[in-house]
């Protein structure tokens, strides 16, 4: 093993177990938004590339760009089979009655408390089985917890994962999904070669990252350092407009932070105190899920809780993951 390559997993290691066991709780108030349901938009699902989208934005004829590209929602920390699981399921479902999806991004912690896949009925397929019966696809990554049976693999493979590896990338339509092993054990060095690889390589007009852990929230965990020195940089030079994780028990939404988009979504079973952050935009210790509308100039991001009741709206816009990119060139 080189020196660079044992300095790194030294100091990522200690870093990352220091991150996980941090446990500092910010307080702030919390403000909810005026009820809402996403109206029904036809679907337009196809790959758009980045001349593409340039004709398309500077066409006087703008009228394409209320065509919904692609609808998806999000949710984490899902795995424990109970009442909370079984609630924000419900709302999953009674929200794609009127806002029909196929895909969902299940961001990790899947099987409480120890990865046990023997319990995939009970905290996965069960909760989910009218979604699952209509063909949506779950795409995962691994959590803290399902890492404690044999580091994951057993979720890795099971097929209603729909994971291609430990960390892996997938399109869908206009949008490139890039998912991530953010467990201190990862293969970091590695992991971090492909990300770069893969997004520098990607003509997506829209770049989403998504793992378990946390890099910017105001939740029990706090700041992520270690990630923010590691991946922030990546994203901003590539342009991702968003990142969205679990691990703490709530809902976050961050204003675009050097381009990018930061939503935790680890509402998904349980719940724990948020605070808010002078980035934040909206926080929320509630059961929940996100929903996300991408167009060709935009992603309409909803939070929705167990009541139905989309409590939080935000808007991000194409050229946020961008702007630094552009700014550098010019
Ligand atoms: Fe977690």
């Amino acid at each position: 093993m080189s020196l660079k390559r044992r300095k790194f997993i030294s100091l990522g290691s200690f870093s990352f177990i220091n991150f996980i066991n941090s446990g500092s709780i910010k307080s702030g108030s919390i403000k909810f938004g005026p009820a809402y349901l996403a109206s029904s938009i036809t679907t337009f699902n196809r790959p758009i590339f980045a001349s593409e989208l340039q004709s398309q934005i500077s066409s006087k004829d703008r009228s394409n760009k209320n065509d919904l590209l692609l609808r998806f929602i999000s949710v984490a920390d899902t795995g424990t089979g109970g009442d909370g699981q079984y609630s924000v399921a419900q709302s999953m479902i009674n929200y794609r009655r009127q806002n029909p999806y196929n895909l969902v991004i299940l961001a990790g912690d899947n099987i409480y408390t120890n990865g046990e896949i023997e319990k995939i009925n009970s905290v996965f397929e069960r909760p989910y089985a009218s979604l699952l019966k209509q063909g949506i696809k779950f795409y995962s990554v691994l959590g803290n917890h399902d890492i404690r049976t044999a580091n994951g693999e057993p979720q890795v493979k099971y097929f209603g994962f729909n994971m291609q590896g430990r960390y892996y990338t997938f399109y869908h339509g206009s949008v490139q999904f890039f998912a991530l092993d953010t467990n201190h054990n990862a293969d970091w060095q590695n992991q971090l070669i492909w990300l770069e690889k893969e997004l520098s390589n990607s003509k997506a007009i829209w770049k989403i990252v998504f793992g378990h852990h946390q890099i910017y929230s105001s939740g029990v965990y706090g700041v992520n350092k270690p990630f923010i020195d590691v991946l922030t940089p990546l994203f901003q030079k590539y342009g991702v407009q968003l990142y969205i994780n679990g691990h703490e028990h709530n809902y976050e939404r961050t204003r675009p932070i050097n381009g990018t988009t930061y939503m935790v979504c680890g509402g998904g079973a349980n719940t724990r105190p948020v605070g808010r952050s002078e980035w934040t935009e909206y926080s929320a210790s509630k059961l929940s899920f996100a929903a996300y509308n991408v167009y060709a100039d935009r992603i309409e991001i909803s939070g929705i809780g167990t009541d139905n009741e989309v409590f939080d709206r935000g808007v991000i816009p194409l050229n946020s993951g961008h702007l630094q990119v552009n700014s550098r060139l010019i």
